[in-house]
């Protein structure tokens, strides 16, 4: 499977950046993930939105080829960061390349929550009209790490085996997820 990942952080050393890595690596036999740079992407400018700069056209064409987005994004203040509503925002718009997109929602927090604030509004933001990609559905699913500086190595991958397997265990069902949702499609 074909995906692209983006990180709601920009920090060189992010938690939520080295979740994606280690997803990337543990599932490398079945996925081809590639990161898609969200720190290039200008604000969002509802002026430009049919003829957007080229970097935007370029990351909306590497969503758009893609069977799948994953997500992987910290909480701030209570919401979703700013560079990942801007990047969700121009995919929106124009060509809407997230419409029936399959997407894996994980995060990574140093609190006791694990972003679960962010997650519940990124799952609003991505059942809106322009967006309606197609979420995995909550119950049992929600990848939220916690205490994530008890739970990676140092500058390093997850590494706590709870945490590990659970993933394991969603990457399953998302993988069937994934599957069944290529087949029902919906159009905008
Ligand atoms: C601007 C800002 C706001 C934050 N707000 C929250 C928050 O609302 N909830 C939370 O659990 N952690 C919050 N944090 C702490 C983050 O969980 C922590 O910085 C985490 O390491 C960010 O993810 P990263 O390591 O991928 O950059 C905030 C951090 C920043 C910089």
């Amino acid at each position: 499977m074909k995906v692209v990942a983006m990180v709601g952080s920009l920090r060189r050393d992010s938690f939520n950046r080295r979740l994606a890595e280690t997803v990337r690596d543990r599932y490398r036999d079945r996925l081809q993930m590639e990161f898609a740079d969200l720190s290039v992407l200008p604000p969002f400018n509802q002026d430009e939105e049919l003829n957007p700069p080229p970097v935007v056209q370029a990351f909306k064409a590497q969503v758009a080829a893609a069977d799948a987005v994953f997500i992987f994004t910290p909480e701030y203040n209570w919401s979703v960061p700013g560079v990942l509503k801007n990047a969700i925002d121009w995919l929106s718009r124009g060509e809407r390349v997230m419409v029936g997109k399959p997407v894996f929602i994980a995060g990574a927090s140093t609190g006791m929550l694990g972003t679960i604030r962010a997650h519940l509004h990124l799952r609003e933001i991505l059942a809106s009209p322009g967006v309606s990609a197609r979420v995995m559905p909550p119950g049992g699913n929600e990848v939220l790490v916690n205490f994530a500086a008890d739970k990676f190595a140092p500058s390093g991958p997850l590494v706590d085996p709870a945490t590990l397997s659970f993933l394991d265990d969603v990457m399953e069902r998302f993988i069937q997820f994934a599957a069944s949702a290529q087949d029902a499609r919906h159009t905008p």
